[in-house]
Formats: C-alpha cells, sequence, structure tokens
C-alpha cells in the first residue's frame, strides 16, 4: 500500500462532468449544507449543533496523517457550472488489513443524475491503482436503495448483511457490507 499518493495534488481529480478536491478551511458551509439536511442525514447520523459540526469539519480538513479512522473529505463540483454537487470521502479503516471505506452525499437537487457513481469510481480507481489498497469497503443501511445501488454500480460485491447493525436517529437498521479486493493487489506494495 502507498499511503505517500494521499496528497491534495493526488486528490485534485477531473471525471467527465466533475472535478473532485479535498475539503479545505473555506468549505464550511458547503459541508454544514449536507450535514444539516434532515433528509440526507436520515442513515448517517443526528443534527449536530452548528459548533459540533465545524469541530467535525475542522477533523475532517486535517492533512492526512496515516491514522487509521481518519475521514478525507472531497469536494464534488459540476465542471461546466461550477455548483457544489455533494461530497465524497473515504477513510483509512485498517492499516494492517490494508483496507479503505468510501462514503458519500449529494445534494437533493443534484441526486439522480448518476454525479455520485461518476464521482465513486474516480476515488475507487484512486484508492486501488494509486494507492494500492487490498480492500475497498462501504456499508449503508439496507433500506438505503440509492447508496446501496452506488456501491454496485462502482464495482463493489454485495458481501453479507448485518443485522440491527446501525443505530441512527433512535432507530436500529440492518447494514448491508459491500467490498471490492483489488485484482491487482501486490504484497510488495506492503511496505510504504
Ligand atoms: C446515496 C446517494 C448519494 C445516491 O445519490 P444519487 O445521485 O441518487 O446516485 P446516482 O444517481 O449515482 O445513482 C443512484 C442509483 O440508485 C437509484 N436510487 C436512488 N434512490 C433510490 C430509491 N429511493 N429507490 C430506488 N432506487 C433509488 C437511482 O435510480 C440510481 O440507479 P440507476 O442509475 O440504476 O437508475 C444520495 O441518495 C444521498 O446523498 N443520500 C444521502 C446520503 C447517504 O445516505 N449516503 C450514503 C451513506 S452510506
Amino acid at each position: 500500500m502507498n499511503l505517500s499518493a494521499i496528497t491534495p495534488e493526488n486528490l485534485n481529480i477531473s471525471t467527465d462532468r466533475l472535478i473532485l478536491s479535498l475539503m479545505t478551511l473555506t468549505d464550511l458551509s458547503n459541508f454544514s449544507l449536507l450535514q444539516t439536511d434532515v433528509e440526507l442525514m436520515k442513515y448517517i447520523g443526528p443534527i449536530l449543533s452548528g459548533e459540533d459540526i465545524k469541530t467535525k469539519f475542522l477533523d475532517r480538513i486535517k492533512p492526512f496523517n496515516q491514522e487509521e479512522g481518519h475521514w478525507l473529505t472531497l469536494n464534488i463540483h459540476d465542471k461546466e457550472t461550477n455548483a457544489f454537487v455533494g461530497s465524497i470521502g473515504f477513510k483509512l479503516d485498517s492499516i494492517i488489513e490494508q483496507r479503505f471505506e468510501v462514503g458519500y452525499l449529494v445534494l437533493k437537487q443534484f441526486g439522480g443524475k448518476g454525479y455520485i457513481t461518476e464521482a465513486g469510481h474516480a476515488i475507487v480507481d484512486f484508492l486501488l491503482n494509486q494507492v494500492m489498497v487490498k480492500k475497498v469497503v462501504a456499508y449503508c443501511t439496507t433500506v438505503n436503495i440509492g447508496s446501496w445501488k452506488v456501491m454496485g454500480k462502482i464495482g463493489l460485491h454485495r458481501e453479507g448483511e448485518l443485522k440491527s447493525d446501525i443505530f441512527v436517529n433512535e432507530i436500529w437498521y440492518d447494514s448491508y457490507a459491500y467490498g471490492l479486493v483489488n485484482p491487482n493487489f501486490s504484497p510488495a506494495g506492503l511496505t510504504d
């Protein structure tokens, strides 16, 4: 695994319709827009206070220091209009297992256009081919159909259903675990 590939420069990614770039200090309002939308957060977590969202945001924009559990978050902008569309992120889930988890949110007015699928392909490609991870995983509640459809569309496979796995907004949900093992993984890439 090559964790040193995770730099702001390498994470400036252009796809057919989108530009992805790491969130920086100026992106708090976009981050808050997503985090305060009750519908978007329904299966993710409670709506936090402004102060707590800021704390979460400041943690997200910390430089990557190869620490497990730290989510890195990227802005997704429409190339043509420069509109902020949503965010996509990933976290180092396990150093030993060389595994990363991905997650995403899209503003409602930009939903259903395949933007997250497009951004997700780019991030999975980055993780497999530049970071050279062993595995990419994602999780969502079984009722979050849009989310698990995206997971399938970006190449992850459903690996399991976990009962009463996610407790969010006072409700217990079953969840799906999705994963993709890197077909080109090389143990030689183990040393960073
Ligand atoms: C999950 C989410 C990012 C999907 O965004 P999106 O813009 O709909 O994604 P895409 O357009 O790339 O593709 C979604 C697919 O799921 C389908 N879909 C979306 N919502 C659906 C629903 N409620 N029921 C059935 N299918 C649904 C779409 O039709 C599309 O499939 P298709 O291309 O075969 O038609 C968006 O709904 C969201 O931000 N949700 C809230 C945040 C969230 O839950 N994130 C995931 C956390 S694990």
